[in-house]
This record gives C-alpha cells, structure tokens and sequence, in this order.
C-alpha cells in the first residue's frame, strides 16, 4: 500500500520539490492549498494531475481535522507559512497566526485524529538571528530579529513541546536559506538573478537592492526537501540543522549573478534604504554535521553552481 503524505503550502517552492520527491519515492501526495479568488499553482502544475489538492488553511483548524480524518496521512510535512521576513513587520499579528500559531493547530489535529502520524516542522535559521555562536547548531541559542523569526522560535518549541508531551514523532529542520529557480521574486537571491536576467534583455537599467554586507549560508531547495523526507524515515523524531556550511555575502551573490551574465554588478546595482530591516540578521552559517552523520545527507549543488542555473532559468523564462 503506498504511504500517504500531506504537504501544508505545496504551492510554494519548497511544496513543489518536496511534492515531486516523494511521487518518486511512490507516495500518494495529498497538497493543502488555501482558498484564492486566482489559483497560485504555477510551481506545481507540471505535476498537478498526480497530486490530490484539498483546500484548507492553518488559520482554521477545522479544515485541518477534516482533511486529516478524511485523507489519513502517514506523514504531515508543515511548510506553509507568511515566509517573507520583510513582510512580518508590516503584517506582524497575521505572521503570528499562521507561522506560529498555526504549526500548534495542525499539531493538535494531528492528536486529535491520529497521534502515529509523523510530523516535520520547516523551521529556520532566522531563529538564530543575532547569532550567539558561529557556526550555529543545534544547540546554539535562539535570538531572533523579526516577527517572522519569532513567530518560528515558537513554532519549533511547540513542536519539541508536543514531541515530549505526547510522544508524537515531531521532528523540526532548521533549514539555511535555500533557494532556487522556483524561488519567490521578493527574496533576494531571485531578486537578483531575475534583475540580471532583465538588464542582459535590455528590460531594466538598474537593481535597487538594500543591505549587501548581510552574509548568508545559501543552498539549492532540491538538496534541502530531501533532508525533510529522511527526518521522516527515522525511527526516533528530532531536531537537525540542514546548511551548507559556507557563507556568501549579497554583495557577492551580485558579483555572481551578474558575471553569469558577463555584466559588472557595480555598474547597475543601486542601494535603496527601503529595502533596508528594522533590525538585521548580519551573518548566518550552519554546521550540517548532525544531518550528515545521521541521515545521511548530503548537499549536491555548490553557490556558484546555485546562483549560475537561477540565473539561467530566469534569462530563458524572460527569453519565452
Ligand atoms: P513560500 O514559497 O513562501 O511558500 C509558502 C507556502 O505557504 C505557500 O504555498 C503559501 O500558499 C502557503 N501558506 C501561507 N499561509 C498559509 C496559510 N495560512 N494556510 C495555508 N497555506 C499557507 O515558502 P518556502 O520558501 O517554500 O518555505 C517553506 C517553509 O519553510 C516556510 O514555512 C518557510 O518559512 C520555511 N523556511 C524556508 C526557508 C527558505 O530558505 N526557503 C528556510 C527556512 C525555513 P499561497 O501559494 O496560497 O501563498
Ligand atoms: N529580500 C531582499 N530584498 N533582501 C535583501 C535585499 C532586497 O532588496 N537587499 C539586501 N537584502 C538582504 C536582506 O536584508 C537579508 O539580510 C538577506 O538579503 C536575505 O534576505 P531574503 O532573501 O529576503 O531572505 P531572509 O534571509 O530574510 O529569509 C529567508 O531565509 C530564511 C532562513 O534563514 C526566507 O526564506 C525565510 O522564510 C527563511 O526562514
């Protein structure tokens, strides 16, 4: 009998990947998506006719007992979330329902309808924030920087909470920055290679970026599900943190993307104050050492190798 697997925001682009993994691996995927006056599956429509959609929203907890009573997932892989850090400023209270509170909702669904089924939270390294050690592990303190960074200190620690207080198998991944040709246009690595992609065709002069010195530990989001999955298979639920170990600043994604393209960054990049944070996270790199040696996980896709395919993908995408 196949295994069934429910993904909370398959929409986006860690649910797409994560979706095409397991197909691969012969699971039934069921996909939550949440109700919209337009469709949003642009990332998943290549595989649409393989995956059951049901509509829900981790802001109601109704939908979410129904669909766990109704589609009886083995695995439940919670990605959804207000995932733009910029934005949960702007929007604190609605990042608090959904990135926080909503990981306890689906939680508690889960033991209300079936306290076997398995559990991955998709925590961040935003929660590290001000970083208290470097390189950060699993056990470097927390200290974030953003609504959305706490809202995410609260999601994993309901999910660690939940783990002890009913001996659900509840892992959480703190996962590095991860991106990719799927990648949302607001962050800042698709961002640019978008940027790049539209002044090598001649459709923009210039990049309004903000803060270039941040230094982030950037992976490709292919690598990154594929750690997800096999926090599942384990017999015992836990923490892990999933990174490259390497960490780039903007300025030198810049350098990259640009060269990628045979252009100089320095002649089009532009620094814009409003894309600067309230409060910053300066430097973020992971110690994967624990997934590695565990799971067995290994990152396949290097940063220049990273940031060269985005930058390809979106010429040809502009190029159509
Ligand atoms: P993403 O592209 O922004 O996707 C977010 C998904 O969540 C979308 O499918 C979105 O649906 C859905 N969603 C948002 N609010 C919802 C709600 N209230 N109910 C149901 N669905 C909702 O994010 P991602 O990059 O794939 O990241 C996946 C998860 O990993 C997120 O939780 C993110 O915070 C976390 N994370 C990401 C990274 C990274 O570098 N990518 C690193 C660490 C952790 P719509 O399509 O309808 O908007
Ligand atoms: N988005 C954006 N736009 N970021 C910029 C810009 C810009 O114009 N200019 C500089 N940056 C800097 C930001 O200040 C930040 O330091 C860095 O680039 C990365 O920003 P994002 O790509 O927006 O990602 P993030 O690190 O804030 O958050 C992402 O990674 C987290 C894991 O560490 C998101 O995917 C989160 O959901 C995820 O948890």
């Amino acid at each position: 009998m196949a295994k069934r697997a429910l993904i909370t925001g398959i929409t986006g682009q860690d649910g797409s990947y994560l979706a095409e993994l397991l197909l691969s691996e012969g699971y039934h995927v069921v996909g939550m998506v949440r109700r919209s006056s337009t469709e949003t599956f642009e990332r998943i429509a290549h595989i649409q006719d393989q995956l059951t959609l049901v509509s829900g929203d981790l802001l109601d907890e109704v939908s979410l007992i129904n669909i766990l009573q109704e589609h009886r997932p083995h695995e439940v892989y919670n990605l959804a979330a207000q995932s733009f850090v910029q934005t949960s400023w702007a929007q604190p209270v609605f990042t608090g329902e959904s990135t926080a509170m909503g990981v306890t909702r689906m939680l508690d669904a889960i033991r209300t309808v079936d306290s076997e089924i398995r559990f991955y939270q998709a925590s961040s390294s935003e929660m590290f924030g001000k970083v208290q050690a470097v390189p950060q592990d699993e056990d470097t303190p927390f200290y974030p920087r953003s609504p959305y960074g706490v809202a995410k200190v609260y999601g994993h620690w309901i999910t660690v909470n939940y783990r002890e207080s009913y001996d659900l198998h509840a892992s959480s991944g703190i996962l590095f920055n991860h991106e990719s040709p799927r990648r949302g246009l607001e962050f800042v690595t698709r961002k640019v290679t978008n940027g790049v992609a539209k002044i090598k065709l001649g459709l923009a002069n210039e990049l309004r970026l903000g803060n270039l010195d941040a230094q982030r530990d950037w992976g490709f989001a292919a690598d990154y599900v594929r750690a997800m999955y096999l926090m599942l298979q384990q017999d015992r639920p836990d923490d892990y943190v999933v990174a490259t170990g390497e960490t780039h600043p903007v300025r030198e994604l810049c350098e990259v993307a640009f060269a990628a393209a045979g252009l100089h960054w320095e002649n089009f990049v532009v620094i814009d104050p409003q894309f600067m944070r309230p409060a910053e996270v300066d430097l973020l790199v992971g110690d994967p050492s624990k997934a590695e040696r565990v799971l067995g996980w290994r990152r396949e896709v290097d940063f220049p190798s990273l940031v060269e395919m985005m930058v390809a993908a979106d010429l040809k995408a502009l190029q159509r």
